[in-house]
């Protein structure tokens, strides 16, 4: 959801920038463009490939901002793209997020002389800060007064002409992180960018303002009163976010299921006690005991994991569950007190509809959790405790890993929370011990890649896809269907295998392929039957079934097995073969399966 990036230092700001922007071009690329203070700027409709031929290696400066627009107030043309700037072009922003309150403020400005060129809310920035700067002649000044005017969200970068090495940056609900190098600073929307400069870096937390020049960064709230802020060190690797002789994120990161999961469990589980030690749960470990529900929030794909998490938590810890979608639970009257357990799921650890019921929640008085990828994002900071993913950077717009670390995530918080109620030792010990085998068996699953991209080269020309499931693969078959309509625009849909001969059965003929998740688990005789159903009616099967299942062959065109595996830890399986189904059907048609039209990464919008 836009991705903003600013540098101040001593070396030719044009490729920082520009290698800045290409790490977060997963944060949107309907626009991108930069700017450099005394020198100028360049704007393109599109990624970084199309800012690049506007003869960018004609601006000069060592300082400078950049940005990637995801639209939402205005078309993604020139006009619109980042940065935008004053009247006299001397001050410059960039700017994630949204200004509520920008009508007001333009119709303020225009009955006052102002012009503006552009149709977004962003416009209004820098026009407000070289307002109060006529007046105030103190580009600090200028904008502390700015923001206090501002409503909405933003993380901004702010030059300005006469000031040329020094940017100003703020936050309020859109991220921000700042890195500190050797005689040059950064400032972006994420870590990703900073990386290869630095691992020291400080988020900002909302109402907070940073001015960074190469040699200085002093922190301020909104009222201009100095705060100290602590300097954290990221442990992430540049490898981890580069392709790494991959053709795409998205297959590379489906390829790193296994390390993924070996991460998010290192350290974490003592099989012989039939215990899991989670350190970011200790300090509410009382309050956890004497929880009476736990309500599981999260979007898109981390609502499907959470779906998964309802089915382990009640089965195997006793608990009751419900799960929402971040974008409808503060929207009607969640019931909430002092027992309920908020548990939010997230990637990135900054989706606004995730974070907005966090917000609620406390305000009710609910204990908040976290299991959260991104660590120091907002998310982590704002639940009282939670879980880190460890699945290292996403970059790929669809989530295919970090999937796989909140699925292990859940086992393993089911396990704890579980053994402090009514889960024996022995019924922990045997979910440990095989989550201790999943990595052997994901392994297996991807060395079987090339047979899922036959399977999906074969089904190329299907306009219409169905995913079923039942129990824990429920949830699967919706994430499975989600992955293909998102990067490769077909129709899919998720559904209850039960549920087919209440309506959707309907659609099926022999152009209409189902994939079905039939495991040999407690509900593979009612899956067999409902996969017939939909062969009776010449519906075509690809089937996800168990390692050694031979009878499955008979009521499928096509079988992916995967190894057999505890019933609770099964989802985590199941959806690689569909990922890699997903990958492939996009890639054979040509589609850019790291960039799917529309979307971005990171929704930091409402
Ligand atoms: C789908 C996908 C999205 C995200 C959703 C939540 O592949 O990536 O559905 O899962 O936007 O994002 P996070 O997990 O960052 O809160």
């Amino acid at each position: 959801m836009c991705g903003i990036f600013a540098y101040t230092g001593n070396k030719n700001a044009i490729p920082i920038l520009i290698d800045g922007l290409t790490s977060l071009e997963y944060r949107g690329y309907d626009s991108a463009g930069i700017h450099i203070p005394q020198s100028g700027t360049r704007k393109a409709v599109g990624g970084v490939s199309q800012l690049k031929l506007q003869n960018i290696n004609s601006l000069q400066g060592t300082s400078g901002v950049a940005h990637l627009r995801w639209a939402t107030h205005g078309e993604p043309t020139e006009i619109n793209a980042h940065p935008h700037h004053d009247m006299s072009h001397k001050i410059h922003v960039v700017h994630n997020g949204i200004i509520e309150n920008y009508k007001e403020i333009k119709e303020s400005l225009i009955s006052q002389g102002y012009t503006f060129v552009s149709s977004t809310d962003t416009e209004v920035i820098p026009q407000l800060i070289a307002f109060y700067l006529y007046t105030l002649k103190d580009f600090e000044k200028a904008v502390f007064e700015a923001l206090n005017i501002l409503r909405g969200t933003y993380g901004i970068a702010v030059t300005y002409e006469n000031e040329p090495q020094k940017i100003i940056t703020a936050r309020c609900g859109a991220p921000v992180v700042l890195g500190l190098g050797m005689d040059e600073n950064f400032v972006a929307s994420d870590p990703t960018p900073i990386l290869r400069h630095t691992k020291n870096v400080i988020y900002l937390s909302d109402g907070e303002v940073a001015i960074i020049t190469p040699q200085t960064h002093a922190i301020y709230n909104l009222k201009n009163i100095p705060i100290t802020k602590q300097t954290e060190v990221i442990d992430w690797d540049v490898e981890q976010v580069q392709k790494n002789g991959f053709d795409h994120f998205m297959l590379k990161e489906i390829m790193e299921a296994k390390e993924v999961v070996q991460n998010t469990i290192r350290g974490r589980i003592k099989i012989n006690e039939g215990l899991v030690k989670l350190g970011g749960l200790e300090l509410v470990e009382d309050k956890l005991k004497h929880a009476k529900r736990i309500i599981i929030v999260g979007c898109g794909t981390a609502f499907y994991a959470g779906l998964v998490g309802e089915y382990m938590l009640e089965e195997h810890a006793g608990i009751p569950v419900e799960v929402e979608v971040g974008s409808e639970f503060r929207y009607r009257k969640p019931i909430l007190d002092e027992h309920t357990v908020l548990l939010a799921i997230s990637q990135s650890g900054e989706t606004a509809d995730t974070l907005e019921a966090i917000r609620e929640a406390k305000r009710k008085g609910a204990l908040t959790l976290g299991i959260v990828n991104t660590v120091g994002s907002t998310i982590a900071r704002e639940t009282d405790a939670g879980i880190y993913n460890h699945a290292g950077p996403e970059i790929g717009v669809a989530s295919t890993k970090a999937f796989i670390s909140q699925l292990t995530a859940l086992v393993l918080f089911t396990v704890f929370m579980g053994r402090t109620r009514s889960m024996n030792i022995s019924v922990a010990k045997e979910i440990l011990n095989e989550i201790t085998t999943l990595p052997d068996k994901i392994e297996k699953i991807l060395l079987q890649k090339d047979t899922i991209k036959s399977i999906a080269e074969k089904y190329s020309t299907s306009r219409d896809f169905l995913y079923i499931g039942r129990k824990y693969n429920y949830p699967i078959a919706f994430e499975g269907a989600l992955k293909l309509k998102e990067v490769s625009y077909i129709h899919a849909e998720g559904y209850g295998a039960g549920e087919m001969k209440h309506g959707p059965l309907a659609m099926i003929d022999q152009d209409f392929p189902s994939l079905a998740i039939t495991l040999q688990d407690s509900v593979y005789e009612k899956m067999i039957s409902n996969i017939q159903e939909i062969k009776a009616r010449k519906g075509k099967i690809i089937s996800i079934a168990t390692e050694g299942d031979r009878v499955i062959q008979e009521y499928s065109n096509d079988v992916i097995y995967v190894p057999s595996v505890h019933e609770m830890l099964s989802p985590i399986l199941a959806i690689i073969p569909l990922q890699l189904f997903a990958y492939y059907f996009a890639v054979t048609k040509g589609l850019d399966v790291d960039k799917p039209r529309n979307l971005a990464k990171s929704v930091t919008v409402e």
